[in-house]
């Protein structure tokens, strides 16, 4: 129990982030055309070495040049072990106008890898006298980061979203497995003569669910890396929701309306929230702590469960 109220995270929708290389500039005004809320210009693992400084002439002119509507526009610069990432945030910052919204810093182990970021990109701002604050996001994806997931959320008031970069998070994590995210063949439970497919990911994402809550991050589940697998995508991203994920990546554009459909409220479930609400204020009428709603109990903990789908709903329609 705590007294301290629980932050809100940010009132924006981040039902899908669409990833795009850097390197490969003929698709960013399809990007900038798909119905993804959040777009991620790639520098790190989908660009190759030599190809860094390219990518980024290509995205500081896609920021200034190409029209992103309302999305929520974010570059993923190269991870702190590496020589690239200082150059991109400089390149960043110093040459693209003020459309560029977020910076994803990928493979964070601890809250000071967020730190150093923050320090460059403030002494950047303040030089080049920038009038918007560029929001952070980060990926957990190594066993530090998972280790290290509270004082991550907790590092600097720039950090808006995690993800789960599951593929990252398996390598690092010693994971007999080259899929990315989703059922994997070899984890399951026996019991006559069946096998019971169980859930990997189940505890990563609690934990970066129960960080994020704390300290007012979006939390996000990140790519599904089979794009064949529509329906292997599918189950991925209902299993996140339910378990407190606002979103998922997208690697392909034909992800986003999948996305979508599923970190979309409902317009049954919208229903039903608002029904347990009201059925709720009757028994506050009524001098009751607890009602009774379709043959089942519903209290003061519903209504709370139920305001979440609302509020939900009512962020995404604006
Ligand atoms: N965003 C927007 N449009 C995209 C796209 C993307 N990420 N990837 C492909 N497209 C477009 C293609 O240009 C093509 O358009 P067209 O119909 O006008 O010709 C259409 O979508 C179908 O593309 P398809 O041929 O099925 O895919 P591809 O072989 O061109 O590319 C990938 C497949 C996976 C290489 C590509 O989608 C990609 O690079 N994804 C992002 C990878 C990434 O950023 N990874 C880092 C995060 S894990
Ligand atoms: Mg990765």
């Amino acid at each position: 129990m705590s007294f301290r109220i629980q932050p809100s995270p940010p009132a924006r929708p981040n039902r899908c982030q669409l990833f795009g290389p850097g390197s490969r500039p003929a698709i960013f005004e399809k990007m900038a055309a798909s119905a993804a809320d959040v777009i991620n210009l790639d520098l790190e693992d989908s660009v190759s070495p030599d190809d860094k400084a390219q990518a980024r002439q290509n995205i500081v002119a896609a920021i200034n040049d190409i029209d992103w509507g309302k999305k929520h526009l974010s570059v993923r610069i190269n991870g702190l072990d590496t020589p690239f990432w200082y150059r991109d945030v400089v390149d960043l910052l110093e040459q693209a106008g003020d459309r560029i919204d977020q910076i994803m810093i990928p493979k964070v182990g601890c809250a000071a890898d967020v730190y150093a970021v923050d320090a460059l990109v403030t002494a950047v701002e303040a030089a080049k006298m920038r009038q918007k604050r560029i929001a952070l996001e980060v990926i957990i994806e190594t066993a530090a980061g998972i280790a290290h997931v509270e004082e991550i959320a907790a590092s600097s008031p720039r950090l808006q979203a995690m993800s789960l970069g599951a593929a990252d998070f398996a390598a690092s994590m010693g994971m007999q497995t080259t899929g990315i995210g989703g059922t994997q063949e070899n984890y399951y439970m026996h019991r006559e003569g069946q096998k019971y497919w169980s859930d990997p990911w189940h505890w990563v994402q609690t934990a970066i669910v129960a960080a994020c809550r704390t300290h007012g991050v979006l939390p996000v589940d990140g790519p599904f890396g089979d794009f064949s697998d529509d329906e292997g995508f599918r189950a991925q991203a209902l299993r996140s929701a339910t378990l407190g994920m606002v979103g998922k990546w997208a690697i392909h554009p034909k992800q986003v309306a999948l996305a979508n459909d599923v970190f979309t409220p409902t317009l049954e479930a919208v229903q039903e929230a608002r029904d347990i609400l009201a059925a709720m204020e009757q028994a506050r009428r009524d001098g009751q702590g607890a009602a009774v709603y379709k043959g089942r109990l519903v209290d003061i903990a519903s209504m709370r469960q139920a305001q979440v789908i609302v509020r939900q709903a009512e962020m995404i329609a604006g």
